[in-house]
């Protein structure tokens, strides 16, 4: 077994291990839709054996970064479709990454008539690039009302609708790095007294009724989660992220989903590896910092069903078969990671 035996995860089939992490790249158009440059982007990408997309937001109120897509209307399914349909083409499987900023956000990256909702009224420390002013401090979060917090839900069952409607072939929950789910989850942003705030099982509530509402629509075998217990991306706090994660992880294996994707964090708390693979030994991806040969071992030594990678794909689109025949890899442009157009994004040429 290694990087390049295929795998079934759920009802998703991977020609290889190797996954395209998820990765904002702020091309997106006008109407939170993909372009025509995001179909060239992940066709060229359609190596990997799964592509995990960009954050893409469930609901206008989910957005929060500059030019970055949403699937809650029919024309971005429209455009999401063309996605898909190129990825598909070239033998290559793809799902949506389903991304609620909540309180990472500031209005001048918001459409509008959206709001910045989170858990609870605590303004996360950061600032937060906007087209129209540079940097700016992140908003002040307005705390959603208990009966909102079914309609935020509902968002994403309806994402999840759109996401299969656009042909993917399944779902991720995006439950880390700060954002909506990841508030619900922590301490430091989760100040409610009702019930989807207190204990873990309260916070846990929010992120569980989602992904309930997630396999309703296309059923658990195309639904995963990524997860980076005690990440403290976007002024994350948790008193006791082991508990916190032992309590979801516990409450979501019976859902049987298609995979756990984690995120090792070596400076925190949690050992993440070892925590993913005591919920979820058979449909681990690992994440974070892998290079071929770490990755490669893990996945021989049984430890990772698969890994993926992020910052390597970015100027490898073709990183898949650079592995395979050990070929040398690309380095990527910093300065053209979050700026509009193909330089930076479809320009990284094949080996
Ligand atoms: C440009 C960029 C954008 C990212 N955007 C997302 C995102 O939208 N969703 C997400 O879950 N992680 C995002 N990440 C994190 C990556 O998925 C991944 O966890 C990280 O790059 C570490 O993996 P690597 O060492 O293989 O690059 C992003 C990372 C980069 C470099």
């Amino acid at each position: 077994m290694d990087l390049f035996s295929p795998l079934e995860l759920g009802e998703l089939q991977l020609a290889n291990r190797i996954v395209m992490a998820p990765m904002t790249r702020s091309r997106a158009g006008e109407g939170a839709m993909p372009t025509e440059l995001a179909v060239e982007y992940y066709r060229q990408r359609a190596g990997a054996g799964l592509i995990v997309t960009e954050g893409i937001a469930p609901s206008a109120d989910g957005l929060g970064y500059c030019r970055t897509p949403g699937l809650y209307n029919q024309n971005q399914v429209h455009a999401w479709r063309a996605v898909t349909d190129a990825v598909h083409e070239e033998g290559g499987s793809i799902v949506a990454q389903l991304m609620h900023v909540g309180r990472v956000s500031n209005a001048l990256n918001k459409p509008e008539g959206s709001q910045t909702v989170a858990p609870s009224a605590v303004r996360a420390r950061g600032e937060i690039y906007t087209d129209a002013a540079g940097m700016q401090p992140l908003d002040e979060p307005r705390a959603l009302e208990l009966g909102e917090i079914a309609d935020v839900v509902e968002d994403y069952k309806l994402a999840t609708e759109n996401a299969i409607a656009a042909g993917f072939d399944g779902v991720e929950l995006h439950c880390t790095s700060g954002y909506l789910p990841a508030q619900f989850l922590s301490t430091g942003s989760n100040r409610r007294t009702d019930a989807y705030g207190g204990d873990a099982a309260r916070r846990a509530r929010f992120v569980l009724e989602v992904l309930e509402a997630m396999r309703g629509v296309c059923g658990a075998r195309r639904v995963g989660m990524r997860i980076c217990p005690d990440n403290p991306f976007n002024d994350l706090a948790d008193d006791n992220p082991q508990e916190t994660f032992e309590y979801l992880l516990g409450a979501v294996g019976g859902m049987e989903l298609a995979y756990l994707h984690v995120i090792r964090f070596p400076t925190g708390r949690v050992d993440n590896i070892a925590l993913g693979r005591r919920f979820c030994p058979d449909r681990l991806i690992g994440n974070e910092s892998y290079d071929f040969a770490e990755a490669n071992a893990a996945v021989a030594a049984g430890a990772l069903s698969a890994a993926s990678f992020g910052r390597p794909f970015i100027a490898n689109p073709d990183l898949v078969r650079r592995w395979r025949e050990d070929l040398p890899l690309a380095e990527f442009d910093l300065a053209t990671l979050y700026t509009p157009g193909a330089k930076g994004y479809t320009d990284y040429p094949p080996a």
